[in-house]
């Protein structure tokens, strides 16, 4: 399947994007090695998470309703946010994918979404942060981060890409602030989980 797709990507989209695509590739199955997970889910939601980036508004409009896709307002205006639903659809109808897991996690890649599965997490971060998405300072600390925790690296992820979308004057899809307080929400409660776990212990070692 993955020759099918490569030569279906080499027709359908820029060779810079497929650079890139081959870049979520691979660090999709790092995490999902790293983390313990389906590396070969991984990697095929990693190569088919952009097949619908160089569709027209027009496309991706008509195919996300005819799909019964929720087309909210944000998306309304910004119809290239749908690329990821319609990624989907895509993998589904061209590619004979049916596990769920890999169509959610082509289908959050772009905005996220609270409770997404460890899978999604990796797919999410990966596209933000492969090797092709740049090496300064600030993108190099956020791969670390997603690699020492993944939740962290979601949470910081949504951090950068809103950072840029205030800056930037660009709309701002209410999704990604919820799955930013939905990652950082796991993050604080591991915390605090672990600081009553030591502070038990140091109470069993003063006992
Ligand atoms: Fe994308
Ligand atoms: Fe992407």
């Amino acid at each position: 399947m993955r020759s099918q797709v490569l030569s279906w990507l080499a027709k359908n989209v820029s060779e810079h994007r497929l650079q890139h695509i081959l870049g979520v590739e691979k660090m999709s199955i790092d995490l999902a090695k790293h983390y313990q997970l389906d590396e070969e889910k991984a990697g095929q939601a990693g190569l088919m998470h952009d097949l619908a980036k160089f569709f027209k508004p027009s496309r991706l409009l008509e195919m996300a309703s005819a799909n019964q896709i929720e087309i909210d307002p944000v998306c309304a205006e910004n119809p290239h946010l749908l690329h990821a639903d319609v990624s989907a659809i895509v993998a589904r109808d061209e590619f004979g994918v049916t596990d769920e897991e890999i169509l959610s996690a082509i289908r959050n890649h772009t905005l996220g979404c609270p409770e997404m599965s460890d899978l999604s997490c990796v797919v999410f971060v990966a596209d933000a942060l492969e090797p092709n998405r740049g090496d300064t300072p600030e993108l190099e600390a956020l791969r670390q981060e997603s690699f020492l925790n993944l939740y962290q690296g979601v949470y910081q992820t949504c951090d950068y890409s809103l950072k840029y979308l205030l800056s930037s004057r660009l709309t701002i899809h209410p999704r990604t602030v919820l799955t930013r307080n939905w990652a950082l929400q796991i993050v604080k409660q591991e915390l605090k989980k672990s600081s009553i776990d030591l502070d038990k212990k140091e109470r069993v070692k003063i006992k």
